[in-house]
């Protein structure tokens, strides 16, 4: 079935949960990202999947719990450097590749990303 919402394109909740747990697999063994996140990443999954879920158009998850997203606004306690937002979007496109996300859909998301990955660069 076909569908211009990039999240029921890719799959739905079922490849989105997949694509968010094998990418913070990535980060928590990554040398630049591992050292700013929380050990326990439980959380963190949690929210990304309902940011993520909402930012690719399905359901607003991420707002309807925590409110506007303010995403530079939370990072900035953060040193997100350019090297770091090259490391994140590096552990996306491995997960990505994981769960076999191809084609002009993954272009796509994976464009959205890089701009939202550098518009959080704050040092
Ligand atoms: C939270 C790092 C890019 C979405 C966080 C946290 C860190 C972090 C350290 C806090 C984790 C926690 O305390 O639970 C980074 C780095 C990035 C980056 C180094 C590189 C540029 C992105 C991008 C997105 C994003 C591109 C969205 C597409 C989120 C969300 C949260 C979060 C939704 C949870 C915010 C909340 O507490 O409600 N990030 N991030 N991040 N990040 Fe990122």
């Amino acid at each position: 079935k076909q569908s211009n919402i990039p999240y029921e394109a890719m799959g739905g909740k079922e490849v989105l949960e997949e694509l968010v747990e094998t990418f913070y697999n990535k980060v928590e063994h990554h040398p630049l990202l591992a050292p700013i996140f929380p050990v326990d990443l439980t959380e963190t999954i949690r929210k990304q999947k309902q940011f993520l879920t909402q930012f690719l158009g399905g359901p607003q998850l991420y707002s309807n719990e925590h409110g506007h997203p303010m995403l530079r606004a939370r990072h900035m306690p953060f040193a997100i450097t350019e090297e770091r937002a090259e490391a994140w979007l590096e552990c996306m496109r491995s997960a990505m590749d994981e769960v076999n996300l191809e084609g002009p859909l993954r272009e796509y998301i994976f464009e959205r990303l890089t701009q939202t990955a550098y518009h959080m660069v704050n040092e």
